[in-house]
């Protein structure tokens, strides 16, 4: 038995320690949870692998036999010496790990000087991010793709519009419930560039599996970029002439980090291909603006065949500014008029 046992316990170790689990670690927080993660892993596989051991060969060998119906086992009142082993051993690992937990989560917790703040709502079904200007109030203007600058803690506020959501990206290894009504915070440093998915981790409806979009971890300076790109009134003084230009780009309403349509559709003039939504080139084809405008602000009121409703973030019509929303239906239309 204890053969067994340290056979499948090294086995067991083995595969916890040399699979590669995780995803890319993107945040200072992700080394010390990876090695939290190693330890427990060192300490819990002997653990199970040694009561199934117990039970499978107690089942094998005490087993009852034909002919054995009525048997009892014999008289067996306790074994002082064995309970208190049994018991002290747990214990002591209990305490030694919870310990080195705490020492972990403090260490993660700590807060760093001068962090950048992000507001994250979630919703059925869908996430928004609201920053914080130089200045240090909220931009009214908020993305439904994540931002933030590299080496900085970020310190976000979840909150939820609906029921209970889960903000997580899983490269920076830190999760928490969006719970409604009240703001629940927790901070990360990103440390490497790129983009990262961010998922739903808490069931919360039908749309669960489609509550995604991506964090971007950039420079301070490409951050401050974005931010000051959000900040911007949509709709400055029109053109020399009368005013009458338009004030924004239908394709860069599309493409940018407030619209981000290509984070789900498909719509071969912008190079889109995202498929959690509908084909915009197949299901607006001849459709005219005031249908356009309609399945952008009001994306339930018409649902493409084969999708479902409360996918699409339903406030486009305030994210957006009215002059985003008029650029993105005429280049919509224009795209897609088919012929
Ligand atoms: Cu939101 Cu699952």
């Amino acid at each position: 038995m204890v053969g067994v046992g340290v056979i499948a316990s090294a086995l067991g170790i083995a595969a916890g320690l040399l699979i590669d689990w995780f995803p890319v670690s993107a945040s200072k927080e992700a080394k010390s949870i990876d090695t939290l993660w190693d330890v427990l892993i060192i300490f819990s596989v002997p653990v199970f692998v040694g009561v199934t051991t117990v039970v499978l060969f107690s089942v094998l060998k005490f087993r009852m036999r034909p002919g054995e119906e009525n048997l009892d086992g014999p008289p067996i009142h306790g074994n002082t010496r064995l309970e208190v082993i049994w018991t002290a051993i747990p214990a002591i690992i209990l305490v030694g790990l919870c310990t080195y937990a705490f020492v972990v989560l403090e260490d993660v917790e700590a807060a760093a000087p001068n962090p950048v703040k992000v507001r994250v709502v979630g919703e059925q079904f869908a996430w928004t991010f609201f920053y914080t200007g130089a200045d240090g109030k909220e931009i009214k203007t908020a993305s439904h793709q994540l931002h933030v600058p590299i080496d900085r803690q970020v310190q976000f506020t979840l909150q939820s519009k609906d029921v209970l959501h889960d903000f997580w990206v899983p490269a920076f290894r830190i999760k928490k419930d969006a719970v409604p009504g009240i703001d629940v915070t927790y901070s990360v440093t990103p440390n490497r560039l790129g983009a990262y998915p961010i998922v739903c981790a808490e069931l919360c409806g039908l749309g669960h599996a489609v509550m995604r979009s991506s964090a971007v971890v950039q420079s301070q300076a490409d951050y401050e970029k974005f931010l000051s790109g959000l900040g911007k009134p949509a709709a400055p003084a029109g053109g020399a002439g009368g005013g009458a230009a338009p004030a924004e780009d239908g394709k860069t309403v599309f493409n940018s980090s407030a619209g981000n349509c290509k984070a789900c559709h498909t719509l071969a003039d912008a190079g889109a291909t995202g498929t959690i939504g509908p084909d915009l080139g197949t299901v607006l084809k001849g459709k005219d603006e005031a249908f356009i405008k309609d399945s952008i602000v009001d994306p339930n009121k018409v649902i493409a065949p084969g999708y479902q409703a409360d996918i699409m973030p339903p406030d486009f019509g305030q994210t957006l500014t009215p002059a985003q929303v008029d650029a993105l239906v005429k280049y919509l239309s224009d795209v897609t008029k088919g012929g």
